[in-house]
């Protein structure tokens, strides 16, 4: 049995009391947190197996981004500034038209690579068209927490050849299902057509239909993110997108919706009785010009809400801290100052969103017997408050901290970055694969 023991200033649990723990260690062995007590010196030198002195370092869960697009990350910096219909139909349905292996290999490396650098430790990924057991093989390579799935897309008016046909469609997605879903294990399945003007009736269905067979896995779109999108959606089916989905019978508490921001009061009780969940997405939201979802409100309803950043090309970081600062302050001048405290922000970004995707008995929050997806953060720098005690610790990680503050992470027990060295990844080599990968796929865009 593999065994570390962790010795942090504090540790903020994210447990149901939001204990926040000082002079306790936390004992991990194998994949799981197997202990935590009040330090005691002897205990320490006793120890047999690992031990990690961060007497100076804080203690937090892994963040979980409920919305996630790995395959774009190749594509930041490649379409700002535009709105959600024009960026799809200008940029983004050409660019991942033109992936191969090796582009998209690339694009969620870097991803992986920029996640788990900024304390990142589960995601939900929505794929692309093709090629998506890459990704599968990058996210197991990583040592992520994923739920994961290929984006499933049989119409396309705004770039007819970025599709493919319904059959097809449901045969490649069981088939990865079959493949790469693993009941009990770090990687699931996420099934994940695109949106609604993406799918005909019978993919969203077959999707549906499909999660019986696979215990634990989710249902994962796009929807209510644009009012252009959302009028092109009500012109064609006569109904707004949660109603639609509702109609089809789609909903429940194993679907996860980005986005979510231009929605009838009808579509928020559906939500709320069905208990699917949000995934927030404050940074790209703004970026594409989307708007501000009401997210106090959907809190108020009992609306499970959480945090992604959506994909590089309109965001264009991927890093959490962004969106937990973001997801606070864009309320304040709505709601008031008091409106997304950082407390309500922090559990956000860890054991709401670990609730979100159904593992929140795993993951999400630091407890014995849960995984030990671990994050540790230096607050002692000039960058954040002086008084960086208990009382404003939350206020430091939301308002002040940002991925430079990331020493060390770890998931599922294993160390994926060790004092900001990853075992994994070497930045440099990435940036020149990348660059080549991306030359290749915008030639490709162009033929
Ligand atoms: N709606 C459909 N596809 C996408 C996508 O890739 N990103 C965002 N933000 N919205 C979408
Ligand atoms: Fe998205």
């Amino acid at each position: 049995m593999n065994k570390i023991l962790i010795i942090p200033k504090y540790i903020v649990t994210a447990d149901k009391n939001g204990a926040i723990l000082k002079n306790h260690i936390v004992e991990i062995s194998d994949d799981k947190i197997s202990n935590i007590k009040p330090l005691e010196e002897k205990e320490v030198k006793e120890f047999e197996g690992e031990v990690v002195h961060a007497e100076n370092l804080t203690l937090i869960p892994g963040f979980v981004q409920t919305h996630i697009h790995l395959c774009q990350t190749l594509f930041r910096g490649l379409a700002d500034d535009l709105e959600l219909l024009d960026w799809l139909q200008q940029r983004i349905f050409p660019y991942e038209n033109a992936h191969d292996a090796g582009s998209l290999r690339l694009s969620a490396k870097l991803g992986l690579n920029e996640l788990i650098k900024s304390g990142t430790t589960t995601i939900m990924d929505m794929g692309t068209l093709r090629h998506q057991e890459i990704i599968f093989e990058e996210l197991d390579k990583s040592g992520i927490r994923a739920f994961a799935g290929k984006c499933m897309m049989d119409e396309n008016e705004l770039f007819t050849p970025f599709k493919s046909s319904t059959k097809d469609e449901l045969r490649y997605t069981y088939d990865l299902a079959k493949e790469f879903h693993q009941d009990n294990g770090r990687i699931k399945y996420g099934f994940a057509p695109r949106f609604v003007l993406s799918c005909s009736e019978e993919l969203l269905i077959g999707a549906k239909e499909m999660m019986g067979e696979f215990g634990g896995s989710l249902y994962h779109t796009h929807s209510s993110e644009n009012r252009s999108e959302c009028a092109v959606v009500r012109k064609k089916h006569n109904k707004d997108n949660i109603e639609y989905f509702d109609s089809l019978n789609l909903l429940n508490d194993r679907t996860v919706l980005a986005h979510w921001i231009h929605v009838n009061d009808n579509e928020m009780k559906i939500l709320k009785d069905k208990g699917s969940k949000v995934a927030h997405c404050p940074s790209s939201n703004l970026k594409l010009g989307s708007g501000v979802a009401q997210i106090p409100k959907y809190l108020q309803e009992g609306i499970s809400v959480s945090l992604g950043a959506d994909g590089a090309p309109c965001n264009n970081n991927l890093n959490i801290f962004n969106e937990m600062r973001l997801a606070s302050l864009i309320q304040k001048p709505l709601h008031g100052p008091t409106a997304m405290n950082a407390e309500t922000i922090f559990r956000m970004a860890t054991i709401e969103g670990a609730k979100a995707l159904n593992i929140g008995k795993e993951t999400g929050s630091i407890e014995t017997g849960k995984k030990a997806d671990l994050v540790l953060l230096n607050l002692d720098t000039p960058f954040q408050s002086l008084s960086n005690g208990e009382d404003n610790i939350y206020s430091n990680i939301v308002y002040s901290a940002s991925k430079d503050n990331i020493v060390s992470v770890m998931i599922d027990g294993k160390m994926v970055l060790n004092g900001g060295e990853s075992p994994i990844y070497d930045d440099l080599e990435l940036f020149d694969a990348g660059r080549t990968e991306l030359k290749k796929l915008i030639k490709r865009s162009q033929n």
